[in-house]
């Protein structure tokens, strides 16, 4: 009866037709927004260290000509690797997608280059990868990352997000002193594999952690390679 009613009055046939395909699509969607806000598996929070790192990625814009997404097209992932899903950038506080591609995507960077490559690139990218128009970023090995600001993001995400951080990153100017030396212990672990530049010795590295100051390359370095 109902059927018979409904094809007989356009009006309400098309009132009908909306409402059917706007449940379904409620049904396709829905789903996905619950999904996109949780952290893919095994995804843990930024370190301090890395946290400062990603200051200087961004303080440096190197988003001018690198992104950090993948496509899901054959051609993105033969060269970068798997595409990026939404709830890998869980703990990205803003996301760096970006949108020009002057250098190739970094969002897996850290699969297939190391400290060593890294260094010797940032140094002097022209001799590392012949003909590059990348520029040298030298200052970073003099300019001190601001880990504390990075500590004070962390305890925000934590205290406003529920970002898993551990009992050691709380508010308050001890619980920071307090969690320091781990945050130099991660950059000498880093700054132990770098080998050092003509420049640069990497004892005036290791140098300047033991003083309590992490050189921005140190940081930016152990972002780059938490990128997988
Ligand atoms: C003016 C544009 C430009 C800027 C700004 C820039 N890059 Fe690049 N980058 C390039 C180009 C071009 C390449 C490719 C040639 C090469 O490897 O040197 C590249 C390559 C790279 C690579 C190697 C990636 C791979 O898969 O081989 C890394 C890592 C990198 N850049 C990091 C950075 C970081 C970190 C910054 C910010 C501090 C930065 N770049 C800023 C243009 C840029």
């Amino acid at each position: 009866m109902f059927f018979r009613w409904i094809e007989r009055n356009p009006f309400f046939m098309a009132a009908w037709i909306s409402l059917v395909i706007a449940v379904a699509g409620l049904i396709e969607i829905v789903p996905d927004f619950a999904k996109a806000a949780r952290p893919v598996e095994g995804l843990k929070p930024y370190t301090v260290l890395e946290l400062a790192g990603k200051e200087v990625y961004k303080k440096d814009n190197c988003i001018a000509c690198h992104s950090q997404l993948i496509r899901p097209f054959k051609s993105e992932t033969d060269r970068y690797g798997d595409f990026s899903v939404s709830g890998e950038y869980a703990y990205d506080r803003p996301f760096l997608w970006g949108s020009k591609r002057t250098g190739p995507d970094l969002h897996r960077v850290g699969r297939y280059r190391t400290t060593v490559w890294h260094e010797a690139h940032m140094w002097n990218p022209p001799a590392v990868v012949p003909g590059s128009i990348m520029p040298a970023y030298r200052h970073m090995w003099k300019n001190a990352a601001d880990i504390e600001t990075a500590y004070a993001e962390a305890v925000t995400v934590k205290n406003a997000f529920h970002t898993p951080y551990g009992p050691g990153i709380r508010k308050g100017k001890e619980a920071w002193e307090k969690y320091k030396p781990t945050v130099l212990a991660q950059a000498r672990k880093v700054a132990e594999e770098m080998k050092g530049t003509e420049g640069v010795s990497k004892e005036e590295v290791l140098k300047m952690i033991d003083s309590g100051k992490v050189p921005e390359i140190v940081a930016l370095i152990a972002y780059l390679n938490r990128l997988k």
